[in-house]
């Protein structure tokens, strides 16, 4: 009786633990914002290093842009690629353990689609279908960047 009161207390614990962890998993290290927005909350050099790479997608979807209008669908695929998935996987663990799921989903779905934007450019899909395409994937800025703003804790 005892022992298996025990083991259920073990295993009680057990899916708490994993609860608990899950929790933090999926929510990252965020509270809410100062304008209804979410906030992750970050170190300072954590936070710069995405605003980095947030500089450095807007200065690809810039540069995309331009090669479109000039036909230089070569710049459109080198500019895309640049910020492709190669560009994120070095990020360190311990800052994906502080972004919420949904952010990281949906920021790997906007690196994603420039590897695919420079896939389509290198096959010579016409400007229109780029132009969609770069479209579809900027309404994904504006979408994550209406849910959330990053905070720098030191
Ligand atoms: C998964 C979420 C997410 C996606 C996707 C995303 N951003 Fe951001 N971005 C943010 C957050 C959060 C901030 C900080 C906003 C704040 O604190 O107010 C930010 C900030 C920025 C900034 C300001 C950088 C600075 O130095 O202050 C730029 C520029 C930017 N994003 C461009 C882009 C572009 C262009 C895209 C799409 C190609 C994009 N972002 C996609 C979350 C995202």
């Amino acid at each position: 009786m005892l022992k298996n009161r025990l083991a259920l207390l073990a295993i009680v614990l057990w899916v708490v633990t994993i609860a608990v962890f899950a929790w933090f998993f999926v929510r990252g290290n965020t509270e809410a914002g100062t304008d209804g927005r979410n906030t992750v909350v970050l170190a300072a050099s954590e936070r710069n290093l995405i605003l980095g790479e947030m500089r450095a997608l807007l200065a690809a979807s810039q540069q995309v842009v331009q090669g479109i209008q000039q036909g230089d669908m070569k710049r459109v695929a080198e500019s895309a690629r640049a910020v492709g998935m190669a560009s994120a996987v070095d990020v360190n663990p311990a800052l994906m353990a502080k972004l919420p799921v949904a952010f990281k989903s949906l920021g790997m779905s906007v690196h994603r689609d420039m590897d695919d934007l420079a896939q389509a450019a290198d096959k010579g899909k016409s400007s229109a279908e780029l132009l969609g395409m770069l479209s579809n994937t900027m309404s994904k800025c504006v979408g994550c960047h209406s849910g959330w703003q990053l905070k720098a804790v030191q």
